[in-house]
């Protein structure tokens, strides 16, 4: 593919990168996304797997969901496109990647600088009084499977962000900062429809950063773009990754 002379000239010049990936980014590991054809949203209803009142509403069904999400995720691997993002953090001085998934292929793929904007399926904490727990459980057909707080014997739950629920106030910070002050911005994979991860790229935007988009469809963010690449993230990131070489002579 021939990239705009205006993206090789970022690519040569900038200094500091910000990427937001989203769901999309992992469907080519054979995970699912939200709002595509065939995604979890035209199967299912959010409010009642995503939401605090889901959960409390019927704690296991939501368990039981997040824990095949968290088997299928276990299988999946990183593929091209994950693995393109880790080697393109070693090639520019500054490289933040903000992802609103939770399956941690990013960090499997090897990137280091990670921040999960909406958390990670394989963490838990008390839906209580907070306390995280590493632990490995199977869910089974029972309520009695799901673990209780040693600490204040309250439900545990997925440490993933649902609708209603705050980001990590040091994580979103950090990304509205990143975005606001980076040279070029990446938004891979996303519907830019869930807020306010979809506010960074209008912040880079607003801020003079080079905006570049990857999806084979086009969202509502499409028409601010520097550059939108119609195409799958596994195809085209390697491809970035070999021109960035070939401009940094690496
Ligand atoms: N490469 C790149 N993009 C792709 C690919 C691919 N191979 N396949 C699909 N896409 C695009 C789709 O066109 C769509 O725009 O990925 C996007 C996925 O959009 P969503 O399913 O809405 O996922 P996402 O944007 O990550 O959702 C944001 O919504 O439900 C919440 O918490 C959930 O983090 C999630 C948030």
């Amino acid at each position: 593919m021939d990239f705009p002379s205006s993206f090789l000239n970022k690519i040569n010049t900038a200094k500091k990168i910000a990427v937001l990936t989203g769901a999309g980014v992992s469907r080519e590991s054979g995970l699912d996304t939200f709002r595509d054809v065939g995604g979890y949203w035209s199967k299912y209803n959010p409010y009642e797997l995503a939401s605090p009142q889901g959960f409390l509403k019927n704690p296991l069904l939501v368990w039981q969901w997040y824990q095949a999400r968290r088997n299928r995720a276990k299988e999946a691997e990183p593929n091209p496109g994950h693995l393109a993002l880790a080697q393109m953090e070693k090639l520019f001085p500054e490289f933040y990647l903000f992802t609103q998934n939770v399956d941690g292929l990013h960090f499997r793929a090897g990137s280091q600088n990670v921040y999960e904007l909406h958390g990670n399926i394989f963490k838990s904490h008390c839906f209580s009084c907070g306390a995280s727990y590493d632990i490995d459980f199977e869910i089974g057909e029972s309520i009695d499977t799901i673990p209780n707080c040693p600490r204040c014997n309250g439900l545990i739950r997925p440490s993933v962000v649902w609708f209603g629920e705050s980001l990590p106030f040091d994580i979103l910070s950090l990304a509205y900062e990143t975005s606001r002050s980076c040279d070029l911005f990446f938004t891979i994979g996303t519907s830019s429809e869930v807020y306010p991860a979809a506010d960074l790229p209008y912040q880079a935007k607003s801020k003079g950063a080079y905006v570049v988009e990857i999806n084979p469809n086009e969202t509502s963010f499409t028409r601010y773009a520097d550059l939108s690449i119609r195409e799958k993230s596994g195809e085209i990131l390697p491809k970035i990754l070999d021109t960035i070489k070939e401009i940094k002579i690496i």
